[in-house]
């Protein structure tokens, strides 16, 4: 017998549900905040000062080659994935690629993620066990930060200064006396860094964070994990990254080098020992509860790592570490013509790094952040703002990052943009305009 009974009638338009109330009052504090994050496609003929396409292989054609002559050479593979990697989802194509890649970094073994993102919530979710404890550098990426609160260390992660190995030590020696276990070594320590972080640009001091783990931690129960995201490609000999560059593969716990950025496809890799790699993969739900990457995925990463191998790459390196220089120097004369870069920093308008940055991100730090990126991008240079929460407030920016493709016509043409810019907020200044801080938003 049908059920003739009528549907319960939606409710009237003019009474919104409390979600509704709610996400929309949440976007509104955005709004007023300027805040409001929407997507935006960049002007296509816009010059590229923003992404992390560092190597600029994106577009190029070395890539698209060796991309294409990895799938002719497997004429018969499957387009989907079939499923997570623990069913159907594995081949001997993934087993290969990840055993590779994990010798090409000098780890004895790896575990091909989805992205950084899950590689890191897996890591960090659930390597630290039960009276472990997290210590953080204050700039790590949100996805370690995501880790660690999925984990069952959740309670017990402590924060150090960025970059400072004093606060390292403080922090380490505070947790060891605090805890017996650590200090009998029956507890570990896991100690969270970036090899170039991300928004600053600036490169982790490795050798000294290793060194004060082990002073502080001598049972051998400090374990680094060192996320290689903007460095793979672009640091260390043929792109290893900075761990390969330090010759210290032996000395740190894991490595997380992610494919999006100079490598110019997806996902990721973790780089442990075996017994690390089966933990994951019994453990780490983003590895178990999803679908694992697609043949034409892998065959991009193997294309990607084939230019690494076989040095093809190196040029594309080298120069964009000469076009770092290059935008060092010119940044350096753009601060000298407006009084120095003390006295520019002082009225808030523009702080330029004051030594050659290890690597191609540079943060221009200001008030204005909004205005400066919106007066380049009208010129037709992409950068863009960045604002906490993504950075701590006070230190609001635009980010300039350079890739081997630009060249130094495009540094002096974004440059003479950052001087017009200067110009007329001086100008604005020496008038005894009172010019305020773009507000910063408060941490919703
Ligand atoms: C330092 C760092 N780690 C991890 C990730 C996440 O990597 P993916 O983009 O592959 O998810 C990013 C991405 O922005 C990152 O900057």
């Amino acid at each position: 017998m049908p059920n003739l009974k009528a549907p319960p009638s939606p409710l009237p338009s003019s009474s919104p549900s409390s979600l509704t109330t709610t996400l929309t009052t949440a976007l509104h504090i955005r709004r007023q905040n300027s805040t409001y994050r929407t997507l935006t496609i960049p002007p296509p003929d816009s010059i590229d000062f923003s992404s992390n396409d560092f190597l600029s292989l994106s577009h190029s054609p070395l890539l698209r080659t060796a991309f294409l002559s990895e799938l002719h050479a497997h004429p018969a593979f499957p387009v989907g994935s079939g499923g997570s990697r623990l069913l159907d989802g594995n081949s001997p194509y993934a087993e290969a690629l990840e055993r590779s890649t994990a010798e090409f970094h000098g780890a004895e073994a790896g575990l091909l993620c989805n992205s950084g993102y899950d590689a890191n919530v897996g890591l960090f979710g659930c390597v630290p066990q039960a009276g472990d404890v997290v210590v953080w550098d204050e700039l790590v990426h949100a996805s370690v930060r995501e880790g660690m609160r999925l984990s069952r260390a959740a309670g017990r992660t402590v924060m150090f200064r960025h970059n400072d190995c004093a606060d390292l030590r403080r922090v380490l020696t505070d947790v060891r006396g605090k805890d017996e276990k650590v200090r009998d070594g029956k507890a570990s320590v896991f100690v969270a860094v970036e090899a170039i972080y991300s928004m600053d640009g600036d490169l982790v001091p490795l050798k000294r964070v290793v060194d004060v783990v082990d002073e502080v931690l001598p049972r051998g129960n400090g374990h680094i994990i060192v996320d290689e995201a903007h460095s793979t490609g672009v640091l260390g000999p043929l792109g290893k990254g900075l761990v390969c560059q330090e010759g210290l593969e032996n000395r740190i716990f894991a490595r997380l080098h992610t494919f999006g950025k100079s490598m110019a496809c997806s996902g990721a890799i973790i780089l442990c020992s075996p017994l690390v790699r089966s933990y994951l993969i019994n453990y780490s739900r983003p590895v178990i509860y999803t679908t694992f990457m697609p043949f034409p995925n892998l065959a991009a990463i193997q294309a990607s790592y084939s230019l690494l191998k076989s040095g093809e790459a190196e040029p594309l390196a080298a120069r964009l570490h000469e076009l770092v220089q290059i935008l060092f120097h010119r940044l350096q004369a753009l601060a000298a013509k407006f009084g120095g870069v003390e006295s520019l920093q002082r009225n808030g308008l523009l702080t330029v790094p004051s030594e050659i940055p290890g690597s191609p991100v540079f943060a221009l730090l200001t008030d204005h952040p909004r205005s400066l990126a919106t007066h380049c991008q009208k010129a037709g240079y992409m950068v863009r703002a960045v604002v906490p929460p993504t950075v701590p407030e006070g230190t609001s920016r635009i980010r300039v990052c350079l890739h081997a493709g630009n060249n130094e016509e495009q540094i002096e043409g974004i440059c003479s943009e950052i001087e017009k810019w200067l110009t007329s907020w001086c100008a604005r200044l020496q008038c005894g305009e009172k010019v305020t801080p773009e507000k910063d938003r408060p941490r919703l």
